[in-house]
């Protein structure tokens, strides 16, 4: 994870470098750091542990003029988190200064040569070796720097973004990547930014150079960029526009961009349908589906590769092809398909499911699928991100930027687009009534009004969450179509709440878990009028049987589960496929309000990073 953060040009770097950590905050809020080349030539480094704001406070008196930098936002991988640990990391001889996103995985190795030849480390992390081998490599051979990184870089292994300065050498930034992201932001000719995610820089330019693997990249002010392969060729490369607005990144008025972006779902469930569901005719059209329709057709099997929220969303994803289309379907978590050997067949159909489209372990099953022949398509939501590039083809869910780590519009933005997926496959499959396709694809467009009609619970949900604040353990249940939504729901609740909680498929209840269940455990069921209504109606009987709490997610007026329940969320009804979209509002809100009242930090919760960049 880490987000890094460079500057050159004629401007004052250090609050350019601070607002963009600020942005790149999701990425890793373990310490920070930040790099300076004053006009006395002389490289200014400062860092400390804890959050940019910390950093903010250590630097304020300090001398932090000059006109090149870099910065780096850090989650923690090798070596703990402190001030040692933080970047940017400086060679020994402190010439070369390095910010560095990913991890070099034969960094051992490198090091005890190094330590060979006399380096010392103040670190204990991979970043520190890297730095040390350019320099080595560059006092062996008496090379310019660039040469030297490239040297270097061939000889690691792993993944990284790297941005270097020198002492010495106000005007330039030496960037390379590998298997992490790096987005170079044009300002006025000759001034460049540089970061991890070109939407932290918005706000200076909307003109972006992304690299590619294996290349690295001069930005020296006054001149034009150069990019170049590891082995010194020139690379050729095009300028992306990314239209953005800063009002996307900021809280608008809400107390955590968590609360934001539950509330935006009524609007990013419109622009995720824009365009693509006729009103008039309430016909579907994708243009990734429509242009490869014969992979879909023809498919032998589907397999979902994700992770976390997305890997949920996935579990839906399965229920929506199978029934709806009738193709098999796998659902894998990428960190284990990737290492599991798994039988891919050229007539696979691999769809990839990420918010942020940069997951290492998501990006590493999608180059494992590719190896297998199958067709790989992508549901991402940032665009232009490595897992957008990477596939064949796919559909953004554009719900805009998700800032908060708990997931939550991405959530009910991939359920959708799964739904217009498999509705449009199925028709042209023959598999779907067309009266069923006109039904969901109306109840697609009338969602937003559905979800709106549900954040109107928030007061009485939030009421709710103080008498259950103090509980320890909470069990979610669901059947069908919405036990993934009780994984969900659970996963909101542990990751922001820090409360363990657990989702279950309501009848695996009494195959052992249900001996949990006493006065203390509250259960969130979701009982909504479904295929499964009855069968999940009795197994939260039986919960109740043993003194369990209660809390219903139901439909609205229904006096059959308000008779069984101890609190009840009252939702409105649509078909039951788009149900877990409208049921996961108020689980969102409930993990919320009682993350809140234990004051713990929702936006960026201990551990967490958004974007999981590291396997
Ligand atoms: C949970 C959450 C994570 C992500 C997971 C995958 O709220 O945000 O579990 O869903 O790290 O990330 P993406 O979707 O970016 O691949």
């Amino acid at each position: 994870m880490c987000g890094i953060v460079g500057y050159v040009g004629n401007k004052t770097a250090c609050p350019i470098l601070l607002n963009g950590l600020h942005r790149l905050e999701y990425r890793g809020y373990d310490s920070a750091g930040v790099a300076i080349i004053g006009a006395d030539n002389e490289l200014k480094i400062y860092k400390c542990k804890g959050k940019v704001d910390e950093l903010e406070n250590f630097i304020a008196d300090k001398d932090t003029e000059g006109t090149v930098g870099i910065a780096h936002t850090r989650w923690a991988t090798h070596g703990a988190p402190n001030n040692i640990n933080a970047h940017p990391h400086l060679s020994q001889s402190g010439q070369i200064a390095m910010i560095h996103n990913g991890i070099i995985e034969n960094f051992r190795v490198l090091k005890e040569a190094l330590d060979k030849e006399g380096f010392d480390f103040r670190s204990s992390t991979d970043s520190e070796v890297l730095v040390n081998l350019i320099e080595h490599i560059r006092n062996v051979n008496g090379c310019p720097l660039e040469d030297a990184v490239r040297v270097a870089l061939k000889r690691a292994v792993g993944a990284y973004a790297i941005a270097i300065i020198e002492k010495g050498n106000p005007n330039r930034i030496i960037a390379a990547k590998q298997s992490s992201p790096m987005a170079i932001g044009l300002g006025e000719p000759g001034e460049y930014y540089l970061s991890s995610d070109a939407a932290s820089i918005i706000e200076y330019t909307k003109d972006f150079v992304y690299i590619n693997d294996g290349e690295m990249a001069v930005l020296e002010k006054g001149k034009p960029l150069q990019v170049f392969s590891l082995d010194n060729e020139p690379v050729a490369f095009s300028t992306a526009r990314l239209d953005l607005s800063i009002s996307q990144l900021e809280k608008g008025g809400y107390e955590h961009f968590m609360l934001k972006e539950i509330n935006e779902q009524p609007k990013t469930i419109i622009d995720c349908t824009r365009g693509r569901i006729s009103p008039e005719t309430l016909e579907i059209t994708l243009n990734g589906v429509a242009n490869n329709i014969d992979r879909f057709l023809n498919a032998r099997r589907i397999i979902f590769v994700a992770c976390g929220t997305s890997w949920h969303a996935a579990l839906i994803g399965e229920h929506l092809f199978e029934d709806i289309c009738r193709i098999p379907v796998e659902v894998e978590y990428a960190s284990e398909f990737r290492y599991r050997n798994p039988v891919i067949f050229p007539d696979d159909v691999v769809i990839a499911v990420s918010q942020s489209g940069e997951t290492a372990d998501t990006l590493a099953a999608i180059e494992l699928a590719r190896k297998s022949g199958a067709f790989v398509y992508g549901i991402n939501n940032v665009i232009g991100s490595s897992i957008a590039r990477a596939t064949d083809s796919g559909t953004y869910i554009h719900v805009g930027p998700e800032i908060g780590v708990a997931s939550t519009k991405a959530f009910t933005g991939q359920v959708t687009v799964m739904t217009m997926m498999a509705l449009m496959i199925a028709k042209r499959k023959g598999t779907v009534s067309d009266e069923y396709y006109r039904e969901v694809s109306a109840a697609l467009l009338k969602l937003p009004e559905l979800i709106e009609e549900t954040l109107k619970l928030d007061g009485e949900i939030a009421e709710m969450a103080k008498i259950f604040t103090y509980a320890r353990n909470f069990i979610y249940l669901g059947r069908g179509y919405n036990y993934p939504t009780a994984l969900e729901g659970a996963l909101k609740l542990k990751e922001i709440s820090y409360v363990h909680a657990e989702g279950y498929p309501a009848a695996e209840m009494k195959h052992g878990a249900i001996a949990l269940i006493d006065a203390e455990m509250p259960s969130v069921a979701i009982v909504t009028p479904d295929s499964t209504y009855e069968k999940t109606l009795s197994n939260v009987e039986e919960v109740k049987a043993r003194g369990g709490k209660i809390i219903s997610v139901m439909a609205k007026g229904d006096e059959l589960v308000r008779r069984i329940s101890d609190f009840t969320i009252e939702v409105p009804v649509t078909t039951e496929c788009l149900m877990p979209i409208v049921v996961s509002v108020p689980l969102q809100l409930l993990a919320y309000h009682i993350a809140v009242n234990k004051g713990r930090n929702v936006d960026q919760p201990r551990n967490l990073a958004k974007s999981v960049t590291v396997e």
